[in-house]
């Protein structure tokens, strides 16, 4: 791609990036690559252990109705049917910065974003592309990484809430850090009423603060977009201070400040790296990594449950 990935970007958005929400355009839908047939191409070249296929109820409180699922012998046309026709979920997990096909165009949007952000210097970033249902949805939830959406096919209602009480608490983020919560964190409908919301189109780029939560609703058609999850430098801090507090409660102290400079933050990478040695040695599995799930081309969802054993 030889024109701006990022298609309107200026002054102002490089002043609110990563600090606030940040809306801005990308041409990304305009490329070969998202066609349906390069997509579906992408699906049978993925690897099985990337693919992540999910489905979930309607209600938006509901997310423990999230749940994973498994793709059998359907190719990625039929794959793709089963999204469109039925209520599916799927990650392709890394696709966007692995793929030969898709790579050149994730550094490309990099290259742009350190042109136009002065000082922006991610340590490491990860693309996937989602394929989604029009009337699928992704349960309010935060994430550990900074993260920006490129949306390309279909219409969503997105919603980023702010990354503070009540709406986010640090022992919500602890938890994640832990393992011992998926990245859900407590949602209440009321909140909806605070959250930046909009009805995001084919070519409509966002970013948002680490930690902030947000939940989106598929609105119309099958969906496509791609999300890029970057760490840096402050993002493995704070995780560091979060991860380090939730070890302390969990040894029996109430830690006092989240605060990422000062010698009390330095103290507590040492306590974080510790308590990560000491769980090493006795692994957890995440939630709800068990399969209840086979997509199935023919159903109306596009899935067949599994009988539970
Ligand atoms: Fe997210």
């Amino acid at each position: 791609m030889t024109a701006s990935v990022l298609t309107d970007w200026d002054d102002a958005k490089t002043g609110t990036f990563r600090k606030a929400v940040t809306p801005a355009r990308h041409a990304l839908h305009e490329h070969p690559a998202f066609s349906d047939d390069a997509l579906a191409e992408l699906i049978d070249r993925r690897p099985r252990d990337m693919t992540d296929i999910c489905t979930m109820g309607d209600d938006p409180s509901d997310q423990d109705s999230w749940r994973g699922g498994e793709r059998g012998n359907a190719t990625g046309a039929q794959l793709m049917e089963a999204v469109r026709a039925g209520k599916l979920w799927i990650n392709l997990r890394h696709a966007m910065s692995d793929d030969p096909v898709y790579a050149p165009l994730f550094r490309q949007l990099f290259d742009e974003l350190k042109a136009k952000n002065p000082g922006y210097a991610p340590v490491r970033s990860y693309g996937g592309i989602l394929i989604s249902s029009p009337k699928a949805q992704v349960f309010y939830h935060a994430d550990v990484s900074e993260t920006l959406l490129l949306h390309v096919k279909g219409r969503k209602r997105f919603r980023i809430y702010p990354a503070e009480r009540p709406w986010l608490t640090d022992r919500s983020m602890e938890d994640i850090l832990h393992f011992v919560a998926a990245e859900d964190v407590p949602y209440d409908a009321a909140w909806d009423a605070d959250a930046w919301t909009k009805d995001m189109e084919p070519g409509d780029f966002v970013s948002w603060p680490l930690h902030a939560p947000h939940r989106v609703e598929n609105i119309g058609g099958l969906n496509v977009s791609v999300t890029v999850e970057v760490v840096t430098r402050d993002s493995l801090m704070k995780n560091a201070v979060l991860h380090a507090n939730g070890a302390l409660r969990r040894m029996g102290w109430t830690p006092r400040s989240n605060a990422v400079k000062g010698p009390q933050a330095l103290a507590k990478l040492a306590v974080s790296r510790g308590w990560k040695l000491y769980r090493s040695l006795r692994p957890v599995t995440m939630p709800r990594s068990e399969v209840t799930f086979d997509v199935d081309v023919a159903a109306e969802t596009g899935f067949r449950d599994r009988a539970a054993v």
